[in-house]
């Protein structure tokens, strides 16, 4: 399974904090945005990425990541002239996804808690058909909605209803078959001139081939895309990390857990990152006893 992260967009909700810079860089309490998306491809087994954002942002991404090797993966990007929606990620990225089944996740999403790597494996391993996940919310309404009956099949699926018919927003998370970039091809934009994901997951609901995972409690779902929930979401993490001696979203560390990277490797990366909380972070995982 291949990845794509998207990390383009206008960041309007954010001006003008974004006027200057791509969202997904900025920073959820200790580290950039968009380790949070990319940690959650690395969960899933995921290894070759490739980010997608604005021609003005792109070579940000590329001097934080390279071509990935430091972390064990490998990264392509790609220009996205204009926020033309979601579901262009399978029009440009054909060429990178191939013959390849894909993961589509959205740069400012955030995914924290238990049991989220099982479900991430077990969405990686579809070879028929996309999942997408459901997660509940107080305001359905500001999202992709989706019904769903006791067999876990999609009866509906809207975007943004006036009347939600549940109260389960899909987050920004979505895997697919090899088939994803022809059902993208015949999808048609939407009013507001996009290229729509709802639309795109539709096609496959009416093939009868949209599973849905729920996400429940044990689950915490952030976007970070207005201020409010941009410091919401670095408390979060903040009060977290610092409870547990633990990090969220540690790109270093899971690169090395997953097994991309070796101790060697781990301490390289540790020593460019040296003289603060983050490095020594990293010099601990090395010098972890068998116990934690
Ligand atoms: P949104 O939050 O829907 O849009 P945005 O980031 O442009 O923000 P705003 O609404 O404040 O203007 O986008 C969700 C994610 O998807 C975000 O990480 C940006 C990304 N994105 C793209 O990369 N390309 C696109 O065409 C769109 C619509 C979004």
């Amino acid at each position: 399974m291949k990845g794509i992260i998207l990390a383009g967009g206008y960041g309007s909700r954010l001006y003008p904090i974004t006027l200057g810079t791509s969202k997904q860089l900025l920073p959820v309490y200790d580290k950039p945005m968009i380790y949070y998306p990319l940690s959650m491809l690395m969960f899933a087994g995921i290894r070759e990425i490739l980010l997608i954002s604005t021609p003005e942002d792109l070579p940000n991404y590329r001097r934080l990541f390279g071509e990935g090797k430091d972390l064990g993966l490998s990264f392509q990007y790609l220009e996205q002239p204009n926020p033309g929606g979601l579901a262009e990620a399978f029009i440009y990225g054909k060429e990178f996804i191939q013959n390849s089944p894909v993961c589509l996740i959205l740069g400012d999403n955030i995914f924290f808690g238990t049991g989220l790597p099982d479900k991430l494996n077990r969405a990686a391993r579809i070879a028929d058909g996309a999942v997408i996940f459901a997660y509940p919310v107080r305001d359905p309404e500001r999202y992709g909605v989706v019904e769903f009956d006791e067999n876990y099949c999609v009866v509906s699926l809207e975007e943004k209803p006036k009347k939600p018919r549940s109260n389960y927003a899909v987050p920004g998370i979505y895997f697919y078959d090899n088939q994803v970039c022809e059902v993208a091809k015949s999808i048609t934009r939407s009013h507001r001139g996009e290229l729509e994901i709802t639309d795109l997951n539709n096609e496959y609901r009416k093939m009868g081939k949209l599973h849905v995972e729920v996400l429940g409690r044990g689950v915490a779902w952030l976007d970070a895309g207005t201020p409010e929930s941009l410091l919401q979401a670095s408390s979060f993490v903040q009060a977290v990390e610092e409870r547990q001696g633990l990090m969220i979203a540690c790109v270093e560390e899971i690169a090395y857990r997953m097994g991309f990277i070796d101790k060697i490797q781990l301490r390289k990366l540790a020593n460019k990152i040296s003289g603060n909380h983050y490095g020594a972070y990293l010099k601990e995982v090395i010098n972890e006893n068998e116990q934690r």
